[in-house]
């Protein structure tokens, strides 16, 4: 898979598949676009309500999620799992200047061992953050149920990816959740509302990061 390096229009960088033509993050912003989605929509919400925080990642390509959850959990423990089918190269990585990102932590040492610690293992990157990755497909996945607060649902578009954003992957995605559990995404297609609302979902439509005027925050209630 062949990868080439974009900077997008907040400055901070993303890849973009060659293969398929799908950037791995908004061409408008993909700090920005992870810090409206996953971090502020997503993980923020439970860092006043939970002691600790399980959190599952589709997709953890780049790590710029990874990264800016361990940046804005000073507080809590996190239990960080992800899969992913298609690791990115050593030299790609190098290249993506995401620790320059960080607002509460020094991030430099975590991101290169985010991406060079072992695959299928639990490993403590800090004291408090605590990564298992498996490199794998997640259709192949046995996704642990009831067991997640949060999950950073991050596959690549329904028109390269259909079979990603179905009613049977999101069923697993909420046996996974714990009550009070949420699922958030970049996607506010109708198509996917649909299929979060008919596995049980309950679903709200949120503001955007710029270029995209809603987002999606899917609750187990
Ligand atoms: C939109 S990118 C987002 C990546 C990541 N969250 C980031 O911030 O860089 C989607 C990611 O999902 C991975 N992916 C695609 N299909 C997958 C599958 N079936 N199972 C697991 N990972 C997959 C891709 O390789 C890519 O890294």
């Amino acid at each position: 898979m062949s990868t080439s390096l974009i900077i997008t229009a907040d400055q901070s960088p993303t890849l973009l598949n060659e293969q398929t033509g799908e950037f791995y993050h908004s061409m408008h912003g993909a700090y920005t676009e992870s810090m409206v989605v996953f971090i502020n929509n997503g993980l923020k919400p439970f860092l006043t309500s939970l002691p600790a925080i399980n959190i599952f990642e589709m997709g953890l390509g780049t790590g710029l999620n990874a990264l800016l959850t361990y940046d804005h959990t000073c507080e809590i423990p996190v239990y960080y799992e992800a899969v992913e089918a298609f690791p990115l190269k050593e030299e790609i990585i190098k290249i993506l200047t995401y620790n320059t990102l960080t607002v509460n932590r020094a991030c430099d040492l975590f991101f290169e061992r985010l991406h060079s610690s072992p695959w299928e293992v639990k490993v403590d990157l800090s004291p408090a953050f605590t990564l298992c990755k498996h490199r794998t497909d997640l259709l192949n996945f046995q996704i642990r149920p009831h067991y997640f607060d949060l999950i950073y649902f991050d596959a690549f578009s329904m028109v390269v990816q259909p079979e990603l954003w179905t009613e049977d992957v999101f069923r697993r995605m909420f046996l996974a959740l714990r009550p009070g559990g949420v699922l958030v995404t970049y996607s506010a297609r109708g198509a996917v509302k649909t299929a979060l609302r008919k596995v049980g979902f309950v679903v709200e439509r949120l503001p955007g990061p710029p270029g995209k005027r809603h987002v999606l925050r899917a609750k187990k209630s």
